[in-house]
């Protein structure tokens, strides 16, 4: 089935806004479009009310050039520029100015993803709270496969959290229970089958068969977007994703199919690597092992 651009109405709120310079998607499909550009700037010039799920994996603040191990060497955790913390309070208004927008553009029944480790998330779910969101659950993804400890002076960070949360508490949101109970879950051995999904979940981090194309330092696994856009979209949901990376977001809703994706990151590598991924998944699906 084909679906009709639902973005396009959107998309023109950002492209002929009439006060601003416009500013125009790096790259639009009729199911996916991206934008190479600063996502406050993005989200600004959207509609109030306008998306069903907001998928959001920001900067974790933890490149403070410290050290990790990866395959066995010794590595920098530094990820780039954009993941080096500013300070607390600097970091806490960042965190807040696309929360902010975020609660301004989800639709009422709309629901809000968030994924970090401590560095950042307990910010995230203090100001969830504070903008009104309602948390439906935090997920502990476990990563089995996560790497060793180097200082062997506390435990192995082997998990990230995600918070789920709904706009407004007296809304009907969408969670797809059957799709959750009895779907198939190989990767994931705490998932029994035709039992409910519980909020535990273990996937193994990124495999590099995801990673041909070119990677991104903090890519995530699709077997997690992909269950979370399972979970908690339908067919025609709009799904944006303000800190895009490489599009695992995106890359998701496709091949869960007649989903619209807007994806934002200011990194031109990373948009770049996003519309090859999906030209690509176009082209050829078992890429993906769908
Ligand atoms: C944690 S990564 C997201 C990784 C992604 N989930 C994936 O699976 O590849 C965060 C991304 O946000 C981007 N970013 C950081 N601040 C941004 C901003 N203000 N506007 C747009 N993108 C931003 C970075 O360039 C980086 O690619």
């Amino acid at each position: 089935m084909k679906i009709n651009n639902s973005n396009e109405k959107l998309l023109e709120n950002i492209s002929k806004n009439g006060i601003q310079k416009p500013i125009y998607p790096y790259f639009t499909s009729t199911d996916f479009t991206l934008y190479h550009a600063d996502s406050l700037e993005i989200m600004s010039r959207l509609p109030e009310n306008c998306i069903d799920m907001i998928f959001a994996d920001p900067p974790y603040m933890l490149s403070n050039d410290g050290f990790s191990c990866q395959n066995g060497k010794m590595v920098s955790v530094n990820k780039g520029k954009w993941d080096k913390s500013n300070g607390f309070e600097d970091d806490l208004n960042f965190h807040e100015a696309w929360l902010k927008q975020s609660h301004r553009l989800l639709k009422p029944e709309g629901t809000l993803w968030v994924s970090g480790t401590y560095h950042s998330i307990y910010q995230c779910g203090y100001l969830i709270q504070k903008l009104g969101f309602h948390i439906l659950n935090d997920v502990a993804w476990f990563k089995p496969n996560a790497a060793p400890n180097l200082s062997c002076r506390f435990f192995t960070a082997s998990h990230e959290s995600l918070i789920w949360a709904r706009k407004d508490k007296n809304a009907k949101h969408i969670f797809n229970y059957e799709t959750m109970k009895n779907g198939k879950f190989p990767e994931d051995p705490i998932k029994k089958e035709e039992t409910q999904m519980r909020s535990v979940w273990s996937i193994p981090t990124s495999p590099q068969s995801e990673k041909e194309l070119g990677k991104h330092p903090t890519q995530k696994p699709l077997s997690l977007l992909k269950r979370i856009v399972a979970a908690s979209t339908n067919e025609g949901s709009i799904i944006l994703d303000p800190f895009n990376g490489s599009g695992t977001t995106g890359i998701a809703s496709k091949l869960l199919g007649n989903r619209n994706y807007i994806g934002i990151d200011m990194n031109k590598d990373y948009i770049e690597l996003t519309r090859n991924k999906y030209e690509q998944l176009n082209n050829q699906k078992e890429l993906f092992s769908i």
